[in-house]
């Protein structure tokens, strides 16, 4: 854009304080810009989720929100006075709009209403929230929450459409019985998934434009039409994996075995069952992807036949004998077929999952299976290995050994990606 009307170019955003993408939140000066609708109530729980990530939060309310929840509520949670009116010098002098705006690293506008979403897009400043919007250049999330019949009417869609064209980012709210006692779409999105997408908004995005596959959970290999061999996989590592590396700019191709964990949001989710299912998936995912992570406890056996009806124990015996026959090691296949195209191909990493001489047999397979790192954990450990929420792992290299301290499973798939990036990125010159 040219400035030739005498009009100074605006100056560039400030430059942005190293960020973690595992906590991408802690220290961010965000502010919650709250328009007038019922769904007022739900924000305090957006500013406790803020604030307890160690967000520095700022409240900006409309004249019409502070009737839905006073801002004494606001400001009790925030710790910060809240802004209501530009009008008001004794609030200016103390607050005043553009040095919220200057501030700010990210504003979140809910509940966004139809009529704050028209006055954005028409450029208005004429209250405490459109003034800051105006004057920021902070990124600037909304989150929506109306009638459904004013949510799908042409000019609240059009409305948003314009934000968009100008890079706001929207949270889409969901369907169901709203205040206004319609059944549709119009619902304020939940706290927790408008917080999840400010951290997404905020974390530094190392990997965008890069493929990433993911693999996660356990295989389930049939035995008979009601039994089967598994394990005790819950997908959880696998599925931290591909949620932090699309919060980190990535297109992640996520293959999951069976398991209760819902999609991540902004992942392509595949749900397979057996160990061939997820060979066949993973295989046509890699090929001209950046990265391949098989976090899947892939089943290594699976019943030589599979009975076509239930195997009746009174018909059995005492005694029953199981044939099994391998499975195929999905990723050494792709570290064979890498290493046959003279090492042309994705960053590929391993887990390994031990009970004894952990970092001893990690390196074997880094070797055996030809692949750049191996995440090794101690299944045995209670902090660590299947079905709970933190993991102690030992990054496992050419170079040599990293212990990390046990954490939660999606901070440590921020440390994983930490190494993938550099991977990836060495990989690429
Ligand atoms: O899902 P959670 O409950 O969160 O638990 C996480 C986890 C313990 C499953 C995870 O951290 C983990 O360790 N995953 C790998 C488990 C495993 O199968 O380890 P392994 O040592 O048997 O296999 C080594 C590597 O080869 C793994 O990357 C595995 O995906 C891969 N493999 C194994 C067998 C096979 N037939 N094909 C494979 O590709």
């Amino acid at each position: 854009m040219e400035y030739s009307r005498g009009v100074a170019a605006p100056q560039a955003s400030r430059p942005r304080r190293p960020v973690d993408p595992a906590a991408p939140l802690a220290g961010a000066e965000i502010v919650v810009a709250i328009g007038g609708g019922i769904a007022v109530y739900k924000i305090a729980e957006v500013v406790r989720r803020l604030t307890k990530a160690d967000a520095k939060v700022q409240v900006v309310m409309t004249p019409r929100a502070t009737e839905f929840v006073g801002p004494t509520t606001f400001q009790t949670l925030s710790g910060r006075r809240v802004f209501t009116d530009p009008w008001d010098l004794g609030q200016d002098s103390e607050i005043g709009h553009i040095q919220i705006a200057d501030r700010a690293e990210l504003v979140i506008v809910a509940p966004a209403t139809a009529n704050l979403i028209a006055r954005m897009a028409a450029g208005m400043a004429d209250d405490a929230v459109t003034s800051v919007l105006l004057a920021t250049r902070a990124p600037v999330l909304v989150a929506p929450s109306m009638n459904v019949n004013m949510w799908n009417h042409p000019l609240t869609q059009k409305n948003l459409a314009t934000l968009v064209s100008i890079g706001t980012h929207v949270v889409e709210p969901g369907e169901g019985f709203l205040a206004c006692r319609w059944i549709g779409k119009g619902r304020l999105a939940e706290p927790a998934d408008i917080v999840e997408a400010a951290a997404h908004v905020l974390a530094p995005k190392d990997l965008a434009g890069r493929r990433v596959v993911v693999s996660a959970g356990p295989t389930y290999e049939p035995i008979d039409p009601v039994r089967f061999l598994g394990n005790r996989s819950s997908g959880k590592m696998g599925f931290a994996l591909a949620a932090a590396a699309a919060r980190r700019g990535a297109l992640v191709t996520l293959v999951a075995g069976p398991v209760a964990e819902p999609d991540p949001h902004g992942v392509a989710v595949q749900r397979v069952e057996t160990a061939v299912q997820l060979q066949a998936a993973v295989e046509a995912a890699a090929t001209g992807a950046d990265a391949v992570i098989m976090a899947a406890a892939v089943g290594d056996f699976r019943a030589a036949s599979e009975a076509a009806h239930k195997l009746k124990r009174g018909e059995l015996g005492a005694t029953v004998a199981l044939e099994l026959t391998a499975n195929p090691d999905v990723l050494a296949g792709l570290g064979a077929a890498r290493a046959a195209r003279g090492g042309a191909g994705p960053v590929l990493v391993g887990f390994a999952a031990e009970t004894r001489d952990v970092v001893r047999y990690a390196r074997a397979k880094l070797a055996a299976k030809g692949v750049d790192l191996i995440v090794a954990n101690d299944v045995t450990e209670p902090d660590a290995g299947f079905a709970v929420d933190t993991n102690r792992v030992v990054l496992v290299d050419a170079a040599g050994e990293e212990a990390l301290p046990v954490a939660p499973k999606r901070v440590v798939a921020h440390r994983i990606l930490d190494r993938v990036t550099a991977l990836v990125a060495a990989r690429a010159t």
